[in-house]
């Protein structure tokens, strides 16, 4: 049976069952209650400073509050479908605990402004949990990139052979990707960081409250100003879900390529037994499921941003009840993307590099073609020369099922006089990467100098 709504004063008949059924979330944001709770303690202490409430009455309601959190931890309470939320559902326990008294919670507040402030006290924890997450994930990287310092392997554009490259200096590149959705969760922290409550239903509320010390007591940074703004916004969650989006196409385009990686075609990586699976047909099967799995997840969390979006967007100010359906998407994306990152850093440790494989695969093909031109730019043909003779050159080595390391000085020399004996050594895969410049390059200066670098910043990093 359902309890008597909070607010059937004006209603001649109860809720249908079915229209609870149908509307009520608490199924899903009673995640929250702890949440809620913080927040209306922090509100009813603030009814006391501001002689809304009388001390002795704000004290007794905070008392039951706090058993009542403790009866929701314990199962003594149970949250379930009688309730329209998780609000009406302790504030009704609340009334049934301590009377008429119970009621007084509600005053200068709405469920309006709670369910903003519950949903941003989430997610600035969610935040805290997945920055921490992506750091263990770029230490994880940062490790690597040591173990296999000076360690070579194809570079691909279009998955093609490009040139030779550092393994190093590929996975930096995925802990430079972490470190802009570290940032961009950071930045979206601030935003979400501010408090809504005070708000009431849009328009404030004609009590002396304070929403400054509210906000002071649930430690965000600030107010949301503007009252209607504060109810109707959802930019933090969108925002939230943004960041996530990027992650996660960080992690599923590094899913990809350890998929590629450990396929026999490529067979660049071993993924360890204890992070694979295997198939209930074909025996011999070995597969990279948990990195298939964050590539699939992917869709999920992407689906989540467009879900929000799409809700949000034809919305009159202010509240609307639509807003109620962004709480399944946000806990999902929470929950999905944490997984994926925390399973990240565990299958990355148990994955080594095939280092004999790749370097046998950068002797036998033509990883060092961009040396070669350079080799003759060098000798002072202009590049886009250089380019065509090195092509030739490739495609008569092609012709002839040969490599670079099959020639010999007079053939070269049939393509240009400007080639000298040295030109065997220039374009070997080691000192192609050796000899790049460049800031940010594949070189093991310069790769150096990254490991440096994210070593004392992640060393020092705390959130
Ligand atoms: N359950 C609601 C939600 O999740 C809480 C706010 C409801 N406000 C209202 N006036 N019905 O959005």
């Amino acid at each position: 049976m359902a309890h008597q709504a909070l607010w059937s004063g004006r209603f001649k008949e109860p809720l249908a069952e079915i229209a609870l059924k149908f509307s009520s979330s608490i199924e899903i944001d009673k995640q929250l209650f702890q949440e809620d709770i913080a927040g209306s303690i922090a509100h009813v202490e603030m009814l006391a400073a501001t002689k809304v409430l009388i001390a002795s009455e704000a004290r007794r309601i905070r008392t039951a509050l706090r058993v009542i959190r403790r009866e929701i931890e314990t199962g003594k309470f149970k949250l379930s479908g009688q309730f329209e939320d998780v609000h009406l559902a302790i504030e009704q326990r609340l009334i049934q605990k301590i009377g008429a008294l119970g009621g007084k919670l509600h005053t200068a507040r709405s469920r309006n402004d709670q369910i903003a402030l519950d949903e941003r006290m989430y997610l600035r924890t969610a935040v805290r949990e997945l920055c921490k997450l992506i750091i263990q994930l770029q230490r994880v990287l940062l490790y690597k990139a040591e173990k296999y310092f000076g360690v070579l392997m194809p570079g691909y554009t279009h998955v093609q052979r490009a040139q030779p490259i550092m393994i190093s200096h590929h996975l930096l590149a995925y802990v430079s990707m972490l470190e802009r959705d570290f940032e961009r969760f950071q930045e979206c922290r601030k935003r979400l960081n501010k408090s809504p409550l005070g708000a009431a239903a849009f328009a404030g509320t004609s009590f002396p409250i304070d929403r400054h010390l509210v906000a002071r007591k649930l430690h965000f940074d600030g107010i949301v100003e503007n009252s209607i703004d504060a109810v109707s916004d959802r930019d933090y969650l969108l925002e939230f879900v943004a960041a996530a989006s990027i992650t996660m196409i960080h992690l599923s385009r590094f899913a990809e390529e350890l998929v590629l990686w450990s396929s026999k075609e490529f067979h660049f990586v071993h993924i360890s037994d204890s992070y694979t699976t295997g198939s209930s047909i074909m025996p011999q099967k070995k597969n990279p499921d948990m990195a298939e799995l964050v590539r699939g997840k992917t869709g999920r969390v992407f689906g989540s941003l467009v879900s929000l979006l799409t809700m949000m967007k034809g919305l009159p100010l202010a509240y609307n009840r639509d807003m109620q359906e962004d709480k399944a998407v946000m806990f999902d994306v929470v929950n999905t993307i944490r997984q994926c990152l925390f399973i990240f850093s565990h299958v990355l440790v148990h994955t080594t590099f095939n280092k004999k494989h790749m370097e046998e695969e950068l002797r036998t093909d033509f990883l060092t073609a961009t040396d070669m031109a350079d080799y003759l730019v060098r000798k002072g043909i202009p590049f886009r020369e250089a380019h065509e003779i090195t092509g030739k050159i490739v495609s008569h080595c092609l012709e002839r099922r040969m490599f670079f390391g099959n020639l010999d000085i007079d053939t070269l020399h049939t393509f240009s006089r400007a080639f000298e004996p040295d030109i065997f050594d220039y374009i070997l895969p080691h000192k192609s990467v050796e000899q790049k410049k460049s800031a940010g390059s594949t070189s093991p200066q310069e790769v150096k100098k990254q490991i440096v670098h994210w070593t004392r910043v992640l060393k020092e990093r705390k959130v």
